[in-house]
Protein backbone atom coordinates (compact mmCIF):
# COMPACT_ATOMS: atom_id res chain seq x y z
CA UNK A 1 0.00 0.00 0.00
CA UNK A 2 2.12 3.29 -0.77
CA UNK A 3 1.85 5.91 1.65
CA UNK A 4 -0.78 8.72 2.12
CA UNK A 5 0.37 12.05 1.18
CA UNK A 6 0.03 15.43 3.06
CA UNK A 7 -2.20 17.94 2.01
CA UNK A 8 -0.36 21.37 0.93
CA UNK A 9 -2.44 24.68 -0.21
CA UNK A 10 -0.76 27.72 -1.80
CA UNK A 11 -2.39 31.34 -1.24
CA UNK A 12 -0.69 33.40 -3.73
CA UNK A 13 -0.14 30.90 -6.77
CA UNK A 14 -0.68 32.26 -9.74
CA UNK A 15 3.03 33.89 -9.03
CA UNK A 16 6.31 32.59 -10.33
CA UNK A 17 7.29 31.17 -6.90
CA UNK A 18 3.65 29.95 -6.65
CA UNK A 19 4.25 28.37 -9.84
CA UNK A 20 7.13 26.94 -9.65
CA UNK A 21 6.02 25.15 -5.82
CA UNK A 22 3.00 24.10 -7.87
CA UNK A 23 5.18 22.03 -10.13
CA UNK A 24 7.52 20.77 -7.56
CA UNK A 25 4.62 18.92 -5.24
CA UNK A 26 2.56 18.28 -8.51
CA UNK A 27 5.78 15.60 -8.78
CA UNK A 28 6.14 15.08 -5.33
CA UNK A 29 5.73 11.59 -4.04
CA UNK A 30 4.43 12.37 -0.48
CA UNK A 31 2.56 15.52 -1.15
CA UNK A 32 -0.81 16.91 -3.09
CA UNK A 33 -2.13 20.04 -3.87
CA UNK A 34 -5.64 21.02 -1.49
CA UNK A 35 -5.99 23.94 -2.86
CA UNK A 36 -4.59 26.91 -5.09
CA UNK A 37 -5.63 30.29 -4.36
CA UNK A 38 -5.53 33.26 -6.76
CA UNK A 39 -8.13 36.37 -6.93
CA UNK A 40 -7.27 36.55 -10.85
CA UNK A 41 -7.38 33.01 -12.24
CA UNK A 42 -9.74 32.31 -9.70
CA UNK A 43 -12.61 29.21 -11.34
CA UNK A 44 -9.94 28.72 -14.24
CA UNK A 45 -8.63 24.96 -14.52
CA UNK A 46 -4.89 24.67 -12.76
CA UNK A 47 -3.77 22.92 -16.29
CA UNK A 48 -4.29 25.20 -18.05
CA UNK A 49 -1.47 27.28 -16.62
CA UNK A 50 0.72 24.44 -15.47
CA UNK A 51 1.59 22.39 -18.12
CA UNK A 52 3.06 19.62 -16.08
CA UNK A 53 -0.28 19.24 -13.87
CA UNK A 54 -2.49 16.37 -14.34
CA UNK A 55 -5.53 16.75 -12.65
CA UNK A 56 -9.01 18.63 -12.48
CA UNK A 57 -8.14 21.27 -9.71
CA UNK A 58 -9.11 24.67 -10.51
CA UNK A 59 -7.78 28.00 -8.73
CA UNK A 60 -10.26 29.51 -6.02
CA UNK A 61 -9.95 32.49 -4.07
CA UNK A 62 -11.45 31.64 -0.48
CA UNK A 63 -11.16 34.95 1.65
CA UNK A 64 -8.42 34.84 5.10
CA UNK A 65 -11.68 33.40 7.13
CA UNK A 66 -12.25 30.44 5.08
CA UNK A 67 -8.33 29.36 4.78
CA UNK A 68 -8.19 27.22 8.40
CA UNK A 69 -11.71 25.20 7.17
CA UNK A 70 -9.83 23.72 3.89
CA UNK A 71 -8.26 21.28 5.62
CA UNK A 72 -4.38 21.23 4.70
CA UNK A 73 -2.08 20.29 6.22
CA UNK A 74 0.63 22.67 5.54
CA UNK A 75 -0.78 26.32 3.85
CA UNK A 76 2.33 28.03 2.09
CA UNK A 77 1.74 31.90 1.99
CA UNK A 78 3.34 32.96 -1.35
CA UNK A 79 2.10 36.80 -1.11
CA UNK A 80 3.93 39.91 -1.63
CA UNK A 81 5.62 41.79 1.28
CA UNK A 82 3.12 42.54 3.59
CA UNK A 83 -0.19 40.38 2.82
CA UNK A 84 0.71 37.23 4.84
CA UNK A 85 -0.38 38.79 8.74
CA UNK A 86 -4.16 38.38 7.71
CA UNK A 87 -3.91 35.05 6.64
CA UNK A 88 -1.94 34.36 9.72
CA UNK A 89 -4.17 35.74 11.67
CA UNK A 90 -7.38 33.68 10.86
CA UNK A 91 -5.28 30.56 11.75
CA UNK A 92 -4.58 32.49 15.32
CA UNK A 93 -8.32 32.62 15.20
CA UNK A 94 -9.18 29.27 14.28
CA UNK A 95 -6.77 28.03 17.19
CA UNK A 96 -9.65 28.99 19.71
CA UNK A 97 -11.04 26.01 18.43
CA UNK A 98 -9.15 23.13 20.57
CA UNK A 99 -10.31 20.63 18.03
CA UNK A 100 -8.63 22.83 15.38
CA UNK A 101 -5.47 21.22 13.70
CA UNK A 102 -3.16 23.74 13.09
CA UNK A 103 -1.06 23.47 9.56
CA UNK A 104 2.75 24.12 8.79
CA UNK A 105 2.90 27.57 7.58
CA UNK A 106 5.57 28.82 5.50
CA UNK A 107 5.93 32.40 4.78
CA UNK A 108 7.59 33.02 1.48
CA UNK A 109 7.70 37.31 2.19
CA UNK A 110 10.04 39.19 4.61
CA UNK A 111 7.28 39.10 6.78
CA UNK A 112 8.24 36.64 9.39
CA UNK A 113 11.86 36.94 8.97
CA UNK A 114 12.71 39.08 11.66
CA UNK A 115 10.49 37.29 13.98
CA UNK A 116 11.40 35.03 16.78
CA UNK A 117 8.42 33.13 17.00
CA UNK A 118 9.31 31.48 13.33
CA UNK A 119 11.87 29.56 12.32
CA UNK A 120 13.95 30.86 9.82
CA UNK A 121 14.24 27.64 7.05
CA UNK A 122 17.66 28.21 5.70
CA UNK A 123 18.02 24.36 5.93
CA UNK A 124 21.89 24.16 5.43
CA UNK A 125 22.65 26.70 7.86
CA UNK A 126 19.36 26.21 10.29
CA UNK A 127 18.30 22.70 10.30
CA UNK A 128 20.14 21.78 13.19
CA UNK A 129 17.91 24.79 15.09
CA UNK A 130 14.62 22.71 13.35
CA UNK A 131 12.19 22.17 16.61
CA UNK A 132 9.20 21.02 15.07
CA UNK A 133 8.18 24.83 14.63
CA UNK A 134 4.90 24.82 12.92
CA UNK A 135 5.56 28.22 11.69
CA UNK A 136 8.18 28.68 8.85
CA UNK A 137 9.57 31.94 6.91
CA UNK A 138 11.37 31.15 3.95
CA UNK A 139 14.52 33.19 3.55
CA UNK A 140 15.08 35.67 0.74
CA UNK A 141 16.35 34.64 -2.75
CA UNK A 142 19.71 37.46 -2.78
CA UNK A 143 19.56 36.72 1.43
CA UNK A 144 20.18 32.64 0.94
CA UNK A 145 22.47 33.07 -2.07
CA UNK A 146 24.80 36.02 0.10
CA UNK A 147 24.62 33.76 3.89
CA UNK A 148 25.72 30.47 2.02
CA UNK A 149 28.68 32.67 0.57
CA UNK A 150 29.75 34.32 3.80
CA UNK A 151 28.94 32.00 6.52
CA UNK A 152 32.22 29.45 6.16
CA UNK A 153 34.43 33.00 6.71
CA UNK A 154 32.11 34.06 9.63
CA UNK A 155 34.82 33.97 11.67
CA UNK A 156 37.34 35.74 10.06
CA UNK A 157 35.31 38.41 9.07
CA UNK A 158 36.40 42.26 10.07
CA UNK A 159 34.56 44.75 9.31
CA UNK A 160 31.25 45.13 7.08
CA UNK A 161 30.79 42.63 4.03
CA UNK A 162 30.31 44.11 0.69
CA UNK A 163 27.49 42.13 -1.69
CA UNK A 164 27.10 43.46 -5.30
CA UNK A 165 23.81 41.46 -6.74
CA UNK A 166 22.34 41.17 -10.19
CA UNK A 167 18.79 39.15 -10.28
CA UNK A 168 16.89 38.57 -13.53
CA UNK A 169 13.57 40.36 -13.29
CA UNK A 170 11.48 37.29 -11.91
CA UNK A 171 12.54 38.35 -8.45
CA UNK A 172 10.60 40.97 -8.69
CA UNK A 173 7.22 39.41 -9.62
CA UNK A 174 4.10 39.41 -11.29
CA UNK A 175 2.93 43.16 -10.66
CA UNK A 176 4.13 45.85 -12.97
CA UNK A 177 6.94 47.86 -12.52
CA UNK A 178 10.39 49.36 -13.96
CA UNK A 179 12.07 46.15 -12.04
CA UNK A 180 10.10 43.93 -14.38
CA UNK A 181 9.44 45.89 -17.75
CA UNK A 182 11.47 44.49 -20.69
CA UNK A 183 11.08 47.66 -22.22
CA UNK A 184 12.95 49.66 -19.82
CA UNK A 185 15.26 46.89 -18.98
CA UNK A 186 16.59 45.91 -22.11
CA UNK A 187 20.42 46.48 -22.84
CA UNK A 188 20.17 47.68 -19.27
CA UNK A 189 21.42 47.13 -15.66
CA UNK A 190 18.49 48.47 -12.91
CA UNK A 191 20.52 49.64 -9.79
CA UNK A 192 17.90 49.99 -6.69
CA UNK A 193 17.30 49.79 -2.55
CA UNK A 194 21.06 50.44 -2.60
CA UNK A 195 20.84 50.98 1.17
CA UNK A 196 18.74 49.20 3.69
CA UNK A 197 17.35 46.36 0.93
CA UNK A 198 15.69 43.98 3.09
CA UNK A 199 18.28 41.01 2.01
CA UNK A 200 20.76 43.68 3.46
CA UNK A 201 19.01 43.62 7.15
CA UNK A 202 17.65 39.94 6.56
CA UNK A 203 21.50 38.63 6.23
CA UNK A 204 23.10 41.34 8.82
CA UNK A 205 20.49 39.82 11.59
CA UNK A 206 21.00 36.17 10.52
CA UNK A 207 24.48 35.75 10.15
CA UNK A 208 25.13 38.64 13.20
CA UNK A 209 27.17 40.38 10.95
CA UNK A 210 26.79 43.56 9.04
CA UNK A 211 26.33 43.07 5.22
CA UNK A 212 26.60 46.12 2.78
CA UNK A 213 24.15 44.73 0.40
CA UNK A 214 23.61 46.68 -3.58
CA UNK A 215 21.31 44.79 -5.19
CA UNK A 216 20.40 45.39 -9.33
CA UNK A 217 17.97 44.02 -12.28
CA UNK A 218 19.06 43.05 -15.43
CA UNK A 219 17.09 41.39 -18.42
CA UNK A 220 17.26 38.10 -18.58
CA UNK A 221 14.45 36.47 -16.40
CA UNK A 222 15.43 34.09 -13.91
CA UNK A 223 19.01 33.48 -12.42
CA UNK A 224 20.79 35.51 -9.88
CA UNK A 225 24.55 36.40 -8.87
CA UNK A 226 26.57 38.03 -6.03
CA UNK A 227 29.68 38.93 -5.52
CA UNK A 228 31.04 39.30 -2.06
CA UNK A 229 33.87 41.28 -0.64
CA UNK A 230 35.19 39.53 2.65
CA UNK A 231 37.76 41.71 4.70
CA UNK A 232 39.37 39.53 7.25
CA UNK A 233 41.45 39.36 10.66
CA UNK A 234 43.97 37.55 9.23
CA UNK A 235 45.80 36.56 6.19
CA UNK A 236 44.98 33.04 4.56
CA UNK A 237 45.47 31.07 1.46
CA UNK A 238 43.06 30.39 -1.24
CA UNK A 239 43.97 26.52 -0.75
CA UNK A 240 42.59 27.34 3.20
CA UNK A 241 39.84 28.78 2.09
CA UNK A 242 38.80 26.11 -0.64
CA UNK A 243 38.86 23.83 1.97
CA UNK A 244 36.76 25.40 4.32
CA UNK A 245 33.90 25.78 1.65
CA UNK A 246 34.67 22.19 0.94
CA UNK A 247 34.25 21.12 4.82
CA UNK A 248 31.29 23.84 5.35
CA UNK A 249 29.37 22.07 2.53
CA UNK A 250 30.42 18.35 2.33
CA UNK A 251 27.46 16.46 1.95
CA UNK A 252 25.25 18.97 0.60
CA UNK A 253 22.90 18.04 -1.78
CA UNK A 254 22.09 21.48 -2.64
CA UNK A 255 25.61 23.61 -2.43
CA UNK A 256 28.31 22.77 -4.97
CA UNK A 257 31.39 24.66 -4.40
CA UNK A 258 33.83 25.29 -7.30
CA UNK A 259 36.66 26.52 -8.31
CA UNK A 260 36.12 28.77 -10.63
CA UNK A 261 33.45 31.76 -10.31
CA UNK A 262 30.49 30.69 -11.24
CA UNK A 263 27.88 32.07 -13.93
CA UNK A 264 24.37 33.09 -13.69
CA UNK A 265 23.55 32.02 -17.28
CA UNK A 266 24.34 28.00 -16.20
CA UNK A 267 22.17 28.28 -13.10
CA UNK A 268 18.11 29.37 -14.83
CA UNK A 269 16.31 26.18 -14.03
CA UNK A 270 18.57 24.31 -11.06
CA UNK A 271 17.91 23.81 -7.57
CA UNK A 272 21.01 23.92 -5.70
CA UNK A 273 23.43 27.11 -5.69
CA UNK A 274 26.72 27.85 -6.74
CA UNK A 275 29.97 29.41 -5.06
CA UNK A 276 33.42 29.61 -6.37
CA UNK A 277 35.58 32.37 -7.75
CA UNK A 278 37.72 33.02 -4.14
CA UNK A 279 40.09 35.32 -5.36
CA UNK A 280 42.22 36.38 -2.73
CA UNK A 281 44.66 39.75 -2.70
CA UNK A 282 47.98 39.22 -2.23
CA UNK A 283 48.48 40.72 1.72
CA UNK A 284 45.69 37.21 1.89
CA UNK A 285 43.55 39.48 3.85
CA UNK A 286 40.49 40.39 1.26
CA UNK A 287 38.56 37.00 -0.32
CA UNK A 288 35.75 37.82 -3.29
CA UNK A 289 33.04 35.39 -3.39
CA UNK A 290 30.76 34.55 -5.99
CA UNK A 291 27.65 32.82 -5.97
CA UNK A 292 24.60 32.16 -7.87
CA UNK A 293 21.42 30.52 -7.77
CA UNK A 294 17.80 30.28 -9.77
CA UNK A 295 15.61 32.82 -7.51
CA UNK A 296 12.57 30.94 -8.16
CA UNK A 297 13.66 27.54 -6.76
CA UNK A 298 16.62 27.62 -3.99
CA UNK A 299 15.85 31.12 -3.78
CA UNK A 300 12.35 30.49 -2.88
CA UNK A 301 10.42 27.07 -4.10
CA UNK A 302 12.76 24.49 -3.63
CA UNK A 303 13.86 25.75 -0.37
CA UNK A 304 10.24 25.93 0.58
CA UNK A 305 10.31 22.06 -0.24
CA UNK A 306 13.08 21.58 1.90
CA UNK A 307 11.17 22.85 4.52
CA UNK A 308 8.11 21.41 4.03
CA UNK A 309 9.67 17.88 3.95
CA UNK A 310 11.42 18.74 7.07
CA UNK A 311 8.00 19.77 8.93
CA UNK A 312 6.95 16.45 7.69
CA UNK A 313 9.54 13.88 9.39
CA UNK A 314 10.20 13.49 5.30
CA UNK A 315 13.84 12.88 3.98
CA UNK A 316 14.86 17.13 3.26
CA UNK A 317 15.43 16.35 -0.32
CA UNK A 318 12.82 14.26 -1.59
CA UNK A 319 10.83 15.39 -4.62
CA UNK A 320 13.79 17.84 -5.73
CA UNK A 321 14.98 16.94 -9.03
CA UNK A 322 18.51 15.93 -8.64
CA UNK A 323 19.77 18.86 -11.49
CA UNK A 324 21.95 16.52 -13.49
N1 LIG B 1 10.23 36.12 -7.24
C1 LIG B 1 11.27 35.71 -6.54
O1 LIG B 1 12.36 35.50 -7.07
C2 LIG B 1 11.13 35.46 -5.06
C3 LIG B 1 12.16 34.80 -4.40
C4 LIG B 1 12.06 34.58 -3.01
C5 LIG B 1 10.93 35.04 -2.33
N2 LIG B 1 9.96 35.70 -3.02
C6 LIG B 1 8.79 36.16 -2.26
O2 LIG B 1 7.72 35.25 -2.52
C7 LIG B 1 6.48 35.95 -2.55
C8 LIG B 1 5.82 35.70 -3.90
O3 LIG B 1 6.68 36.20 -4.92
P1 LIG B 1 6.29 36.14 -6.46
O4 LIG B 1 7.48 36.65 -7.19
O5 LIG B 1 5.73 34.83 -6.82
O6 LIG B 1 5.15 37.27 -6.50
P2 LIG B 1 4.13 37.54 -7.62
O7 LIG B 1 4.56 36.87 -8.88
O8 LIG B 1 3.92 39.01 -7.68
O9 LIG B 1 2.79 36.82 -7.08
C9 LIG B 1 2.12 37.29 -5.96
C10 LIG B 1 0.89 36.42 -5.72
O10 LIG B 1 0.14 37.02 -4.69
C11 LIG B 1 -1.19 37.32 -5.14
N3 LIG B 1 -1.44 38.70 -4.69
C12 LIG B 1 -0.92 39.83 -5.20
N4 LIG B 1 -1.33 40.91 -4.48
C13 LIG B 1 -2.13 40.42 -3.51
C14 LIG B 1 -2.86 41.02 -2.45
N5 LIG B 1 -2.87 42.34 -2.28
N6 LIG B 1 -3.58 40.21 -1.64
C15 LIG B 1 -3.61 38.89 -1.84
N7 LIG B 1 -2.95 38.26 -2.84
C16 LIG B 1 -2.20 39.02 -3.65
C17 LIG B 1 -1.17 37.17 -6.63
O11 LIG B 1 -2.35 36.48 -7.11
P3 LIG B 1 -3.75 37.14 -7.39
O12 LIG B 1 -3.48 38.61 -7.61
O13 LIG B 1 -4.27 36.45 -8.60
O14 LIG B 1 -4.54 36.84 -6.16
C18 LIG B 1 -0.01 36.25 -6.90
O15 LIG B 1 -0.44 34.90 -6.89
C19 LIG B 1 6.83 37.43 -2.30
O16 LIG B 1 6.68 37.73 -0.94
C20 LIG B 1 8.29 37.52 -2.69
O17 LIG B 1 8.96 38.54 -2.01
C21 LIG B 1 10.02 35.90 -4.35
Amino acid sequence: MSASKFRVGIVGARGYVGAELIRLIAAHPRLELAYVGSRELDGQRLDAHIETYRGDLRYTSPSNEVLPTLGADAVVLALPNGKAAACVAAFDAAAADPAFAQPVLIDLSADYRFDDDWYYGLPELTRAAYRGQRRISNPGCYATAMQLAVAPMRDLLSGPVQCFGVSGYSGAGTSPSDKNDPDKLRDNLMPYALTGHVHEREVTRHLCHTIEFMPHVAPHFRGLTITANLHLSAPTTREAVLARYRDAYAGEALVRVLDEAPWVSRIAGRHHVEIGGFALSEDGRRLVVVATEDNLLKGAATQALQNLNLAFGLDEFTGIPSND
